[in-house]
């Protein structure tokens, strides 16, 4: 569809009020930035009319679709049915959803607090474990996002996410595992595993040697798709409870099947959580946040507590619409296939183009870290933005992340299929080749 005066004018009526009315530090993507209309499963369209395959869906939120029928059904039926209960009355979406989770959560994770987003989510589960253990340091790792509260903000380990210091203290960071620039120069065969002892270093150090929790994202997604290496989570899990302290997985951008075959994660790892966090895919962009704990950390938690939105019913209506979903579709099994289908294109584009220095994710969590050599490994920031133009002029949007902003990152939806894939693959392809 060609684009109308009209509709060009709308182009950048809605990005000119963006820019005069929102603070600036609502950041948008592209030169030109995009203002988007209209979804379809994996498909959107801007205000001129022009289409893309969204291959990071609004930041891992849009999991299974945009505008999916069972889904949008789900919401439409709650909506016309009670909109709003509020924690005060108990409804039975945010019911059936709680038992449903407990049922697919690892080991004893049983009792959930229903939030609005990420960052309440993190706040509950730091709160939780404070107040179950009796203790007040929480160690988090460098390179992690957690959120925008105070506490959440004092947990991120990115300085261009942080516009104020630290405002909780108590809360102190670890390096992170991250293999491909490894904070102690050593190399992952014979590395003893530094990252994780550095965990109990910490502790030791920075700490008062009791520590409430360790928290992290089973794979750093903000931080450009950071997989820890083998074995990294058991032995902080050992640390950890050595020193008193309670394991808290971030699965935000983790959850919901998308690393492949399990439904968080954290469960690639032999580590049971005493608490899990999640927001983003769940409520497939219906906005919610999700804390669970074992009820032996849940029932610590004293007095009143009350988040107004929590467990509204049209938001646990649609969680659970997605849960049953993908389940029915089996996608955490389509994750897996076309998640290793999308890395070994990857892996070829690699092979082709020296700017890539790294290759690295879990099922449709993938991400290529571009360098200007692969000796230096110096980041290649302003690459990553020449390519964000080119796939932007073929058609595919992409994210991108890590410190440097120098790490491309795909978050394709958990029923995306091999076409998918060779349409990004090639926009890519054409674009490197093109820069
Ligand atoms: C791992 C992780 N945790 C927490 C958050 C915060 O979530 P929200 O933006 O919904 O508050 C994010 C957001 O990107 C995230 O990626």
């Amino acid at each position: 569809m060609n684009p109308t005066t009209e509709q060009k004018t709308a182009i950048s009526e809605t990005v000119r009020k963006h820019k005069e009315f929102l603070f600036p530090a609502v950041a948008t993507y592209y030169q030109e930035p995009v203002a988007l209309v209209k979804g379809e499963g994996e498909y959107v369209w801007d205000d001129a009319g022009t289409r893309y395959l969204d291959c990071f869906g609004g930041v891992l939120t849009v999991s299974v679709g945009h505008a999916n029928p069972k889904i949008n059904a789900a919401v439409v039926n709650q909506v016309n049915t009670i909109q709003h209960a509020s924690a005060l009355y108990a409804n039975k979406p945010q019911s059936d959803l709680a038992e449903k989770l407990a049922e697919i959560t690892p080991g004893k994770l049983k009792k959930s607090f229903f939030s609005n987003s990420g960052t309440e989510a993190n706040d509950t589960a730091i709160t939780a474990a404070k107040l179950a253990t009796g203790r007040h340091e929480i160690v988090v790792l460098r390179h992690s996002y957690s959120g925008r509260s105070a506490t959440a903000l004092s947990s991120v380990g990115h300085s261009t996410w942080r516009p104020l210091p630290s405002q909780v203290a108590g809360i102190v960071h670890a390096r992170a595992p991250y293999c491909y620039r490894c904070p102690f120069h050593l190399k992952p065969e014979s590395c003893g595993g530094a990252c994780a002892e550095d965990v109990k270093d910490v502790i030791e150090t920075a700490t008062t040697g009791e520590i409430a929790a360790f928290m992290a994202e089973p794979i750093l997604g903000v931080g450009g798709f950071i997989v820890p290496p083998d074995g990294y989570f058991e032995r902080v899990e050992e640390i950890t409870r050595k020193h008193g302290g309670l394991f808290i997985a971030d699965e935000v951008q983790t959850g919901w099947g998308r690393t492949g075959d399990k439904w968080f994660g954290i469960e690639h790892s032999n580590v049971k959580p005493d608490i899990i966090t999640s927001a983003k895919g769940m409520g497939n962009g219906v906005p919610i946040g999700w804390t669970i704990a074992t009820a032996e950390v849940a029932d610590k938690f004293p007095g009143l507590t009350f988040a107004t939105f929590g467990g509204n019913p049209v938001s646990t209506a649609a969680a659970l619409a997605v849960v049953k979903l993908i389940e029915e579709e089996d996608l955490k099994t389509n994750a897996r296939a076309v998640g290793n289908y999308l890395r070994e294109k990857f892996d070829e584009l690699k092979e082709k183009y020296p700017i890539i220095g790294d290759v690295r994710g879990r099922g449709l969590m993938q991400a290529l870290e571009l360098v200007k050599s692969r000796e230096t490994k110096e980041p290649a920031p302003e690459v990553v933005l020449k390519v964000f133009e080119e796939t932007k002029r073929q058609g595919v949007l992409i994210g991108k992340g890590g410190l440097y902003g120098n790490v491309i990152r795909t978050g394709m939806m958990l029923n995306s299929t091999k076409d998918n894939v060779d349409e990004l693959v090639a926009a890519l392809d054409k674009s490197f080749a093109e820069i």
